[in-house]
């Protein structure tokens, strides 16, 4: 007798069922497969989708709550890159989403909401990131969010509940109206299963909706002392706009609340950098690269050295100690980078000769370093150096 046909296809076509399943024991990360399927687009708000992306290969997903990948892009015949957090929860290993808020203006958020689709394949590095709770495991957490924001936090709240955690969370998100609060039904869906999961969210006004029950304006501390009686003794974690950040950090600064348990992240770096400068603190061993013989670093300490770039033709000279996309930037060169600590990858180039000692923080794959690729923004020169860019 004939079989009935099998009811599903199977994920990849490439690959039969048994081997599909087979390899989702092996985890994903871009050293192993740089490139990504979307599978999915979701509108999430006006102005917000998520995207979820799925490997070829059926490898697996590991990563902590609250990670970010970076997508490199081909743009208009620019390869462009940028972060994004991974929004969907690690115990779905078998995707990764990100949500995407367009930003006006923006190059590649408007690309992505105008042109990635189900079947496309886009190059991801990562995951990378600090900012998550698995490293701070806490009772009772605060996580506050504005815009975009949102997205660790919501993989953090997705993870605990599907673990059935549990923890004491109180959520607070802001947005502009009650249409832009990104992940809402969810939310309460989360509050409603999970009983130490609160959720609070504040508008800045009420928008088209006449039936708004909710708090409008902005986060103040009688509000959070409203919301969450007991912030103090909560594990803070936040993510939002530059002046909602700051907004935050005041008014746990005027409450005195213990730095010890607040995190944050920034999705514009250069402003958490100003902000704070003790993350420039370098945090991994050094590389060398380069196939020249080069100084030693500490020869090379008193020297400038010339570095040449050899698709605008220009050549500047970076001092001895000096990050190459900082001398650049100083000499008037406009280089792509990102969070200017070698995390994202958006400023890696082709060194074609010459030599660097760099100090990255996973922005770049152990492949590409061997194949000759550094970050700008995290290499000092020991020699004179010529850079394709
Ligand atoms: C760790 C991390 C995680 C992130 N996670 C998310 C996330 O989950 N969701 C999300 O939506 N975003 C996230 N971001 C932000 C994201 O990486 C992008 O920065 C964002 O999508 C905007 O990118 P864009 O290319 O659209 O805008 P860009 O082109 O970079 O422009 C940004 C702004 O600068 C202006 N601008 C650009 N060029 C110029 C110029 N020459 N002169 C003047 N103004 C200019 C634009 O008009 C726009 O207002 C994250 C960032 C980081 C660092
Ligand atoms: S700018 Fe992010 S790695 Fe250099």
């Amino acid at each position: 007798m004939m079989r009935d046909a099998a009811p599903f296809e199977p994920v990849d076509s490439r690959l039969t069922q048994p081997q599909f399943w087979g390899a989702l024991a092996t985890r994903w990360t871009s050293d192993v497969e740089e490139t990504l399927v979307c599978c999915q687009v979701r509108q999430e708000t006006h102005d917000v989708k998520s995207f979820f992306f799925r490997s070829p290969a059926g490898h697996t997903f590991s990563f902590e709550p609250g990670q970010f990948i970076t997508l490199e892009l081909e743009i208009d015949g620019e390869t462009i890159n940028r972060c994004y957090t991974i929004s969907s929860s690690p115990t779905r290993p078998h995707t990764i989403s990100i949500t995407v808020k367009r930003v006006p203006g923006g190059k590649v958020s408007n690309w992505l909401h105008d042109n990635l689709q189900a079947g496309a394949a886009v190059r991801v590095l990562g995951p990378a990131g600090e900012f998550t709770c698995a490293r701070h495991p806490a009772r009772r957490y605060l996580f506050l969010s504005a815009g975009s924001g949102i997205t660790p936090l919501m993989s953090m709240s997705r993870a605990h509940h599907e673990l059935s955690e549990d923890r004491d969370i109180v959520f607070v998100h802001s947005a502009r109206t009650p249409d832009d609060i990104i992940f809402a039904r969810e939310l309460d869906l989360i509050a409603a299963n999970q009983g130490n999961f609160r959720t609070s969210f504040v508008c800045e006004r009420v928008g088209t909706r006449t039936n708004w029950p909710g708090v409008t304006g902005f986060l103040t501390l009688p509000l959070l002392k409203l919301i969450a009686p007991d912030f103090m003794e909560r594990e803070i974690f936040t993510c939002g706009p530059a002046p909602y950040m700051k907004a935050v950090r005041d008014l746990l600064g005027e409450a005195r609340f213990d730095q010890q348990h607040y995190h944050e992240e920034s999705f514009s770096f250069e402003t958490l950098i100003e902000e704070s400068p003790e993350l420039l603190e370098e945090v991994t061993p050094a590389v060398i690269v380069g196939d020249e013989p080069g100084v030693a670093p500490d020869e090379a300490a008193t020297q400038a050295f010339a570095v040449t770039f050899t698709r605008s033709n220009r050549e500047i000279v970076c001092g001895p100690q000096q990050h190459v996309l900082d001398a650049a930037r100083q000499a008037g060169v406009r280089l792509p980078a990102s969070c200017t600590q070698g995390m994202c990858g958006t400023c890696k180039v082709k060194l074609v000769s010459g030599q660097v000692e760099m100090k990255h923080n996973g922005g770049i794959r152990q492949r590409e370093i061997d194949q000759g690729m550094v970050l700008l923004c995290c290499s000092k020169p020991l020699t004179d150096l010529v850079v394709e860019k």
